[in-house]
């Protein structure tokens, strides 16, 4: 019997992206190691074939080092990482708690992204090199009100990306981040389900709507994957165009007038 075509870690893989990303992987032929802290979702996706689940926290180092581990032994290497896990909702600035909750997303969004990097670099080398994807945000790249942490923890995953990029890349070890837009997954089914202001930011993407996960599944699995191999550093935005204009204008704003 032939082994996996190839072994890849996935964070936050019991839901969204995470989940999107773990199943196509698996599809394709690679061993994941599927890391979660919500049991229930990792119970679902380990009767997916080829995928171990790990329940564990990314801001925790031994999660980090299990994982690795846990790829080396069951599938014999690592040859890609996909860091995607990372939490938002902070109050706003000058409110109680708000210190708090940047510790808190800092801890998955920026500490959870350098662990998981420093963890699977060794592994990766060993394999004679290898590609981490992280999951930014459009968040990263620009300003929002009122999701000042967020959008500060993203901005740095992404420095985090083009800095650890420069440092491996003469190791054959790829680091890029994708940036996606608004995607219907859990964390954002409730504003989704608020119909008028889902409308007003659906009014926003030029392409008219919001991503599926899948599509995002797909812009990891391509920088992971060998059709990517010349690119490093780079930060690839999927958002449907939301970040291409200078938000002045609704894309459709002028269309009638
Ligand atoms: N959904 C969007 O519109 C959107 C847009 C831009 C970026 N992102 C980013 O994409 C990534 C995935 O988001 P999603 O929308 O798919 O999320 P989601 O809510 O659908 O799923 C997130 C999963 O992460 C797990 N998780 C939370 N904290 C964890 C931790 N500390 N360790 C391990 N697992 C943990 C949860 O249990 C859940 O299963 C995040 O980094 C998010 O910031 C999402």
């Amino acid at each position: 019997m032939s082994g996996p075509r190839g072994a890849a870690v996935v964070t936050a893989a019991g839901s969204g992206i995470g989940r999107a990303a773990a199943e196509l992987f698996a599809e394709r032929g690679y061993g994941v190691v599927a890391v979660d802290t919500d049991p229930r979702r990792l119970a679902e996706l380990s009767e997916v074939d080829g995928v171990v689940p790990l329940l564990g926290d990314v801001a925790q180092e031994r999660t980090n080092r299990r994982m690795v581990q846990l790829a080396v032994e069951r599938f014999g290497r690592l040859d890609a990482a996909v860091l995607n896990a990372g939490i938002g909702g902070a109050p706003p600035l000058e409110d109680d708690g708000a210190i708090a909750a940047l510790d808190a997303m800092h801890a998955v969004n920026v500490r959870g992204a350098a662990l998981g990097i420093r963890v699977a670099v060794p592994a990766l080398r060993a394999a004679g090199g290898g590609a981490i994807v992280v999951t930014a945000s459009v968040a990263g790249l620009r300003g929002d009100p009122y999701t000042w942490a967020y959008n500060t923890t993203k901005a740095a995953a992404v420095n985090l990306v083009r800095s650890a990029a420069l440092d491996y890349g003469y190791q054959g070890i790829r680091i890029n981040a994708i940036a996606p837009g608004l995607t219907l997954t859990a964390r954002t089914a409730a504003v989704h389900e608020a119909a008028e202001r889902a409308a007003e930011l659906t009014r926003r993407i030029p392409l008219g709507r919001w991503a599926d996960p899948r599509e995002q599944a797909e812009v990891i699995w391509f920088l992971a994957s060998p059709a990517a191999s010349y690119i490093t550093g780079e930060v690839l935005v999927s958002d449907g165009g939301l970040s291409a204009g200078t938000g002045i204008f609704h894309p459709q704003s002028l269309q009638s007038s």
